[in-house]
């Protein structure tokens, strides 16, 4: 279907095209090469953290760094139920349990309450994620972790550039996970990364994102032998995707800004005017960066419908992993998240992205108006 207002539309500019087209036109290193280790060092530089590791998908990066922590069968893993599932399934791919705890109603993270009643025995780590651009609790979640000697692993996924007074999310756990999937602040098609400060992490995730392979040089024009010391995955970033992180990284802040700028314009207007829909609102000292621009919405299914025939899309994110068809029939999970179901039944996300302009806001607002006027 084309929208006339699509939920995002990837920003880009002539520096995207001219990077990439040289990489191309060198004709060598499309696989590995120098760009992947200037992306993480980028990377590294701007989150504050002494190592980045790049993947190719946010995904792959959470399940790389759930092996590098050793959790295994017979752990658990706390995680939400509002997100997107892979934050769930990465603990079932390293054989290990995922425990649901629900949400605070502030910034729709977990809620350290609910995280402290499921922790047990077998608890390993908890897995909270940054909601739309949003940070969570994050820093009663570390206290939680030091507490009980758990490990903490931001899902920052939703949240490049987002951050809590000076300290930028990512920075906050024992390691953190980035993606660049096309609908996130900043993009390479596909791709993600891990940020962290202990070097045994980020050794651990360099033997795992390629094949258990020892590397001291480029296996692709080296002529030295290459010993294996461990399973390993081909889950690289091609430096030809690094590339195209690096202009889009150079340009993080002009698009948070544009982000904000918008979301800014959008909350005015709808404050004012609309008592039936309420833009969330993030606490005093949180810097959001609107990867989704949220609402809680009265009667929000036909609302959605009336805004998707006015060509103006809006979609549910997210609805609760645990009420998923895997989850419920085949997991056979039955548990009780009283404020994830009910976030989930009036949340919606209107369209976001930097080169949203003022008339399209204006036409979203009005409609959105027109909607609860009938
Ligand atoms: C909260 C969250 N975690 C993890 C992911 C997975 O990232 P990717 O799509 O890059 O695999 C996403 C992206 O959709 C996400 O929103």
């Amino acid at each position: 279907m084309t929208w006339k207002i699509p939920l995002f539309k990837i920003y880009w500019d002539e520096s995207d095209v001219e990077y990439v087209k040289r990489e191309i036109e060198s004709g060598m290193n499309w696989a590995v090469g120098p760009n992947v280790i200037k992306f993480e060092k980028m990377i590294r530089e701007r989150v504050g953290t002494d190592y980045a590791v790049v993947f190719n998908s946010g995904t792959s990066a959470l399940h790389s760094l759930l092996i590098a922590y050793g959790i295994n069968k017979g752990d658990e893993v706390i995680v939400p139920s509002f997100t997107f599932i892979s934050t769930a399934n990465s603990p079932l791919f390293v054989g290990a349990k995922p425990v649901f705890a629900d949400i605070e109603m502030e910034t729709l993270g977990l809620d350290p309450d609910s995280v402290r009643e499921n922790i047990t025995d077998k608890t390993k780590a908890i897995l909270p994620i940054h909601y739309g651009g949003c940070p969570c609790k994050i820093e009663e979640l570390k206290d939680l972790a030091d507490d009980y000697d758990l490990v903490l692993i931001e899902d920052a996924a939703e949240s490049l550039g987002a951050k809590i007074k000076d300290k930028n999310v990512g920075t906050f756990g024992d390691s953190a996970v980035l993606s660049f999937c096309q609908n996130k602040i900043i993009t390479t098609g596909e791709g993600g990364a891990v940020v962290t400060d202990s070097r045994e992490i980020y050794e651990k995730l360099l033997l795992i994102r390629s094949h258990g392979r020892l590397e001291s040089s480029d296996y692709f024009s080296s002529l030295e032998p290459f010993d294996y010391v461990t399973l390993g995955y081909n889950f690289r970033m091609s430096n030809i995707t690094a590339t195209l992180g690096i202009s889009q990284l150079e340009k993080l802040d002009k698009i948070i800004e544009m982000r904000r700028s918008n979301s800014r314009y959008l909350t005015e207007n709808l404050n004012d005017q609309i008592d039936k829909i309420i833009p969330l609102k993030s606490p005093n000292d949180y810097y959001h960066v609107y990867q989704l621009y949220n609402v809680l919405a009265d009667d929000r299914d036909e609302l959605m419908k009336y805004l998707a025939d006015k060509g103006i899309m809006t979609k549910i994110y997210f609805d609760p992993v645990h009420q998923t068809y895997f989850y419920k029939k085949k997991l056979r999970y039955n548990v009780d998240l009283p404020v994830t179901t009910e976030i989930a039944n009036k949340i919606l996300t209107l369209p976001m992205y930097p080169g949203l302009q003022k008339d399209e806001i204006d036409f979203i607002i009005r409609e959105i108006k027109n909607f609860y006027r009938r």
